[in-house]
Formats: structure tokens, C-alpha cells, sequence
């Protein structure tokens, strides 16, 4: 790991363990991107900017701003002054003109990683990092941008921002602050996105970069179910373990934009960052912005190796929860239990029979608190019902507890019903345009969490009752999506804000929240899995994936949300069936085994379920104690995509020593007249011998990676298997 500033050719490299980037600065001082790929020792790669070549239009002059400019490969791409393609960086000045250009002025390398107030990001945690800044100016608008790089020693990954400071005697305003560019010569490049809706979250879409603009974003208030901040390119070909991926991902919750722009010269530009959409932020004199961080990732080879990446920067350098390393308690949810319709009696009955068969805390989900009996009602309100919960929630967590259990507790705490005591004090707190009627959705309004009251009085609803008995878990939850985006407390000029101010609000509360129960377990959620970022990790160790808990349909949203999250994050449980979100039967055990590849846990009544079904819940929570340390912490492969071959699904988690692995196999059609399924593993010791833990049968590492292993043909469709092998020394 290495920053370099080679002064004589005026060009910056970057150097991780695999993977090299490089800056030049061109003669009229604009900063141009080189190079980024595979590491190299050499930088002399200045000609790449082609600074010499006759541009396009007929001119005696080489360097016609437009011309020249349009063409440029650039770092930090900016709007108004000649670049036509996807702009980063659009400012208007005082007299509310739209144009900026960035000089390079300056740089410094430094030790560590400076923190980004009030975001989440990423930091150097056990290794060493470091940072280049470099410092970028426009004279004209007297604006000055740092742009951030930082690196770690023992990850790939580059994390990179943008610091956008005011030094003029006038007011800016940005209208667009992107985080990152990424400026390329076109290699037939595929495109892909993770895109979606609810129930169906994060699934891969793969699509040529075809000439123009496409993107991926979300405008809904959140990263989304329907979007998701992650875009990668791909050279032809590219597979698990070949071909050349350049991935971006958004350490943000709120609205982002990612774009491939194809351009006239073949060029292709990539972009990340918050959506210009309803964004233009007011920069006072002497005033900073701090764009969100944007996770950059290379891999020549093929998606595997990018995951892999993805997977160890989030554990080693974005999650701070002390439960990062730890098994989680295997937890039952009351929502595909009983919805709305429980007491303290009904939770009872299902912990006493949870503890029975193994399972270790028990989560009151949506309808303890106000008069909610439906999901019309009491946001806001979030004191506890006591017709539901005899004798008030410090004796119902008591009792759990005396049952031996853990409790855990639901919270929506950014919404707001109409229906509430909380509206009619403070209608005033709901995001909405004065003269318009906002649009419920589900039945709630979203609080303006721009005005710092209603940031404290969320804040405070939450913490009260955490302080009021011993809760160990908390499931954060925020059903809706923004629309309505107006403010009472913002100014005119500052109505633009309101998007990213709210997402900042979630984060303020959640920052304080892990700051003052530091030992609390806590899990995001949204509507299922529609803020599952980067940026809730960083305050939440796990994330709920998706409403729909159908194995068969989480195979494909796990293999998603898997191919950026390490599977200690993805929250997955086993349902009842017929299931609730598409009706399908599976077997409990293939339900156990999809969700083993996550945080583990249960979502049914296990008071009403078949005595076999309750018996097989005692093996499972005895089957997540045996593999949990190594689905959290290992190295994650996906062997095959029943999305792509329609018949089956398979992946595989190596530990680190590479002395052990576990194999999911899920036969999701199965076929006539067939034998058994070779498939080839991966990640293991070549040298090494590994036993079969159910046959006792040996393998050599070389032979189940070269040849494969065996599986036997299963009778039956949604039928799995687990395969365990370890290393044995002979
Ligand atoms: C959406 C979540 O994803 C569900 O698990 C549940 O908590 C409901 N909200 C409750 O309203």
C-alpha cells in the first residue's frame, strides 16, 4: 500500500496490494484520470490524457477549451464550461449563473483516514491506511474542492469523497455534489446493477453500457428496493473468476445517483453520488459540504474476487458493532406470527416454546405501543399499550427474560401517523408542502427530521424506553418512502436540503443510540430490505433483506444483496408456510439452510407449527452454532445461479486458514432421468485434504476445485443440502 506524488511528471499513484490508480496533472492545470486496474510499478503514463491529439473539431488550435475539454479524461468532472458529459460538480454563483472549473492547486498525504462529520464511512480500524487530498480550485467562483482517496493495508478497495469549500465573499449554491468519476476508454463493457422492488430486492441485472446515459437511482428518499447504490462494469466475458469488474459502491441511504455515460469517442465515464434531483445546498462564505464516500473496487478477476473485497473492507473498516464477530442470538419475530394481533400472554407462549427448541431472544415486532391494532395508527406515540401488554413492558421483558430469553424491540421512530397524539400536537413536524395535502403511504407521514426537535424527540422516544428495561435488540424500521419534500422549518432557499438533511437526521439519531447503549444489537430495516446501504452499516451490524422470507425467492435476493454484503449483515429467518409473500411450500429445512447463509432466526408462531417442524427447529439453532463462526467470517464463493441456469443454486464459504468449508446446494427444480451434479469448489487449499463430515469420505482440495465433487441426484423440488468438509492432516 502505497500514495505517491511523482513530482517531475506531475502524476499521483495509488497503490493497494492488487490494484494501482493513477492522476496526472495536464499542463493547464486540470487534474486527468490515467489509469485503473491491475497494479503496476510504473507510472510513465502520461500520454494516456492524449493531450496531443487533434480533437475533433476542425481547429488550428490544439487545445480549444471545448474541444480539448470534452474529451478529457477527467478526475472530478465539473458542469458549464465545455464538458458536456455526466458533471460531478455543478455550482451556481451569486448572480445565479451555473458553471464551475477545477484547477489543481495543491495535495498532502497523510497517515490514517480523516473521519467525515456526520456521515458514516470508512476508517483504518486494526491496519494502517492512507489518505491523498487533493486540493482543487475554482478562481473564478473562489471554490475550493479536496478530493479524498484513502487506502487501506489490507484491502484493495478505495474509498473516495469530495470536500467542496466556499472561500468567496458570496453566496453558492451546489445543485450537484458527486462523489466520485471514473473516466475510461469503452471495452464493450456490461453494466451491472442490483435493482428491484418490495419482496424482491437487490436482484443482478447484467446489461450492455450501450452509447448515452444509464443509471441507476433512487429518488424515493432512500438507497430503495427498487434501486440500489451499486454499479460495476465489466470487461466481455467476465464471470466469478475471470474477466476485469471496475464496481462502485455508496456509503449513503438517501437519494443517489450512479450513471455509465458511453460518449462520442467511445469513452465511458462512471459517476456516484447523492441525486441532484431536489438537491441544491446553500454554501455560506467560509461553509464546507462533505459529500458522502463512494467504495471503489477493481478485480481482474472476475465478480468473485470483487465480492471478496467488498465482504472484508465492510468488516474490517465500516461496521463498529462489538457484535461484528460474534454469533447473534438466534431471535423469533412475532411479525408472520401474529401481525397486529397479540398480547403478552400469546409472546409468552411462543418464547417459553422457543427456548425449548434452542432459540435465544425473543423480538416484539410492529403493534405494542399507542391504540395500533393496524397499521393506521400511533406512530408517534410510542408508549406502550397495556391492553396488549398487561402490566407494562418492563414486566413483559422481565418475564421473557425469566424464561431465558433475550428481548428485543421494534421501532419506527421517523414516522408519523395522522392518526396519533404526536400529529395533532405537531403537525407541523411532517414533511409536507404548505397549501398541498401530503400523500399517505401506508397509511403514515414521514417526520421532518431537519428540524433538530424532531430529531431529539425520536431520539428520546426510543431511548426512554430503552432505558426503561432491559432490551438487548432493537429493529429499526421505516416503512415508507419520501414524497411531499417540504419543510416548515427550512427557509426557501434551503428547501433543496431537506432530502439530505433528513438522511443526516438518521444518522445523528443512530449515532446516538449506539453511543449510548453501546451493547445493543441493532438492526435496520425498511419496508424489508429498502435501505440496505452501505451507510446503515455503519451503525447497524445487520441489515432485514427483504419482507419476503419464501426460500426460494430469497435465493435470488441473497445471491444479490451477497454479491456486495458479507453474509454476517444479511437479516434472514425461517417462515411458516404456505409463505406469507408468495404462497409457495418448501421444506423447513430448505427454509433452515437459505437462512443459515445470514443472521439466523425465526419469523412463525412455534406454538402452532407440526411437532416435526418444532423438532427440526432444535437442529437447526444447533446447526447455526456450528457454522455461524464461519458463514460470519469467511470467504464467501457463489458456485452457481439457479437465476441463471434455472435448475440450481450453490455457494460456498471457505474460512480464512482455509481448513474448512460449507457447501449450500438447493435443488430448485428437479429434472427426470438424471445422475448426479459435479460441481467444482473453490477457495481451498490446493495441497490440502479435506473429509467429508456425513460420509467420511477424503478429497484433495486439487480435485473438488479441478474435477469437482459429486452431488447426488434429490427427488423433489426446493430440496437442499449442506456439505461440510474439513481439512485433515495426513
Ligand atoms: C416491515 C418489516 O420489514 C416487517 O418485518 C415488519 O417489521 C413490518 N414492517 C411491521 O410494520
Amino acid at each position: 500500500m502505497d500514495i505517491i506524488f511523482h513530482q517531475k511528471e506531475k502524476i499521483f499513484q495509488i497503490n493497494t496490494e492488487n490494484t494501482s490508480y493513477l492522476m496526472a496533472v495536464a499542463d493547464e492545470r486540470y487534474l486527468g484520470h490515467l489509469y485503473y486496474g491491475k497494479r503496476m510499478e510504473d507510472y510513465h503514463g502520461f500520454y494516456l490524457l492524449r493531450t496531443e491529439e487533434k480533437p475533433f473539431v476542425p481547429s488550428i488550435n490544439l487545445r480549444e477549451k471545448s474541444a480539448f475539454l470534452d474529451a478529457f479524461p477527467q478526475e472530478y468532472s465539473t458542469w458549464g464550461v465545455g464538458d458536456y458529459r455526466e458533471s460531478c460538480l455543478n455550482v451556481r454563483n451569486s448572480d445565479g449563473c451555473l458553471g464551475c472549473e477545477l484547477l489543481f492547486d495543491s495535495y498532502r498525504i497523510i497517515d490514517g483516514k480523516p473521519a467525515l462529520k456526520g456521515l458514516p464511512a470508512t476508517f483504518c480500524g486494526e491496519s494502517k491506511g492512507k489518505t491523498l487530498e487533493i486540493t482543487c480550485v475554482d478562481p473564478v467562483l473562489s471554490l475550493k474542492v479536496i478530493l479524498r482517496y484513502s487506502i487501506f493495508e489490507d484491502s484493495d478497495a478505495i474509498a473516495r469523497s469530495a470536500e467542496i469549500i466556499n472561500e468567496s465573499g458570496q453566496i453558492l449554491h451546489i445543485e450537484k455534489a458527486l462523489s466520485a468519476c471514473l473516466d475510461m476508454d469503452n471495452e464493450a463493457f456490461d453494466m451491472i446493477t442490483l435493482n428491484g422492488s418490495w419482496g424482491r430486492e437487490r436482484r443482478i441485472v447484467r446489461r450492455p453500457a450501450s452509447l448515452g446515459r444509464q443509471s441507476a437511482a433512487s429518488v424515493r428518499g432512500e438507497s430503495s428496493h427498487q434501486e440500489h447504490p451499486f454499479m460495476a462494469l465489466v470487461t466481455p466475458g467476465t464471470d466469478q473468476t475471470q474477466g476485469e469488474v471496475y464496481a462502485m459502491h455508496f456509503v449513503y441511504s438517501g437519494n443517489f445517483m450512479a450513471m455509465t455515460e458511453v460518449t462520442q469517442f467511445d469513452s465511458l465515464r462512471m459517476v456516484m453520488g447523492i441525486h441532484p434531483d431536489n438537491f441544491d445546498w446553500e454554501l455560506k462564505p467560509g461553509n464546507h459540504f462533505q459529500t458522502p464516500e463512494v467504495i471503489m473496487v477493481y478485480s481482474d478477476e472476475g465478480l468473485g474476487k470483487m465480492t471478496r473485497t467488498y465482504h472484508d473492507v465492510y468488516r474490517n473498516h465500516l461496521i463498529r458493532s462489538p457484535y461484528l464477530h460474534r454469533p447473534r442470538p438466534i431471535l423469533i419475530n412475532n411479525w408472520e406470527a401474529t401481525y397486529f394481533d397479540f398480547d403478552s400472554d400469546k409472546l409468552l407462549d411462543i418464547a417459553r416454546e422457543a427456548k425449548k427448541a434452542g432459540i435465544e431472544m425473543l423480538v416484539m415486532d410492529d403493534g405494542w405501543f399507542g391504540h395500533r391494532d393496524n397499521d393506521d395508527s400511533s406512530l408517534g406515540d410510542w408508549f406502550v399499550n397495556e391492553n396488549k401488554i398487561k402490566g407494562g413492558l418492563k414486566k413483559l421483558v422481565d418475564d421473557v427474560q425469566s424464561e431465558g430469553l433475550l428481548f428485543g424491540l421494534w421501532f419506527e421512530p421517523e414516522m408519523i401517523s395522522p392518526d396519533s397524539l404526536l400529529y395533532k400536537k405537531h403537525p407541523e413536524w411532517v414533511i409536507s408542502i404548505p397549501g398541498r395535502v401530503p400523500t399517505q403511504i401506508r397509511c403514515q407521514y414521514v417526520l421532518d427530521l431537519s428540524r433538530p426537535e424532531v430529531v431529539d424527540y425520536a431520539y428520546e422516544a426510543v431511548a426512554s424506553i430503552l432505558r426503561s428495561a432491559d432490551i438487548s435488540y432493537v429493529k429499526w424500521d421505516m416503512n415508507r418512502q419520501l414524497c411531499d419534500i417540504g419543510s416548515t422549518y427550512l427557509n426557501r432557499k434551503n428547501q433543496g436540503e431537506l432530502l439530505h438533511r433528513y438522511t443526516l437526521g438518521v444518522y445523528k439519531m443512530q449515532e446516538r443510540l449506539i453511543t449510548e447503549f453501546p451493547n445493543l444489537l441493532l438492526e435496520n430495516c425498511s419496508g424489508g430490505g429498502a435501505r440496505f446501504d452501505p451507510g446503515m452499516l455503519y451503525y447497524s451490524p445487520q441489515i432485514w433483506c427483504s419482507d419476503d422470507t419464501d426460500a426460494i425467492e430469497r435465493l435470488a435476493i441473497q445471491e444479490g444483496t451477497a454479491l456486495v454484503y458479507p453474509l454476517s449483515v444479511m437479516g434472514a429467518h425461517v417462515s411458516d408456510c404456505p409463505n406469507h409473500a408468495v404462497g409457495r411450500v418448501t421444506p423447513f429445512a430448505t427454509r433452515g439452510h437459505v437462512a443459515l447463509a445470514g443472521t439466523f432466526g425465526y419469523e412463525l408462531d412455534i406454538t402452532k407449527i407440526s411437532d416435526e417442524d418444532r423438532a427440526q427447529v432444535k437442529l437447526q439453532t444447533a446447526m447455526y452454532h456450528q457454522y455461524n463462526d464461519l458463514i460470519r467470517e469467511g470467504d464467501y464463493f457463489r458456485i452457481a445461479s439457479w437465476q441463471e441456469n434455472h435448475l440450481y443454486d450453490c455457494w460456498q464459504v471457505v474460512s480464512k486458514q482455509k481448513d474448512e468449508t460449507l457447501v449450500t446446494y438447493v435443488q430448485v427444480l428437479s429434472q427426470p432421468n438424471f445422475r448426479s451434479r459435479k460441481i467444482k469448489l473453490a477457495g481451498l487449499d490446493p495441497k490440502g485434504v479435506y473429509k467429508l463430515e456425513d460420509t467420511g469420505k477424503i478429497y484433495s482440495g486439487e480435485m473438488l476445485m479441478n474435477a469437482g465433487f459429486l452431488i447426488q441426484r434429490k427427488m423433489g423440488d426446493f430440496i437442499s443440502d449442506l456439505y461440510h468438509f474439513k481439512q485433515i492432516n495426513c
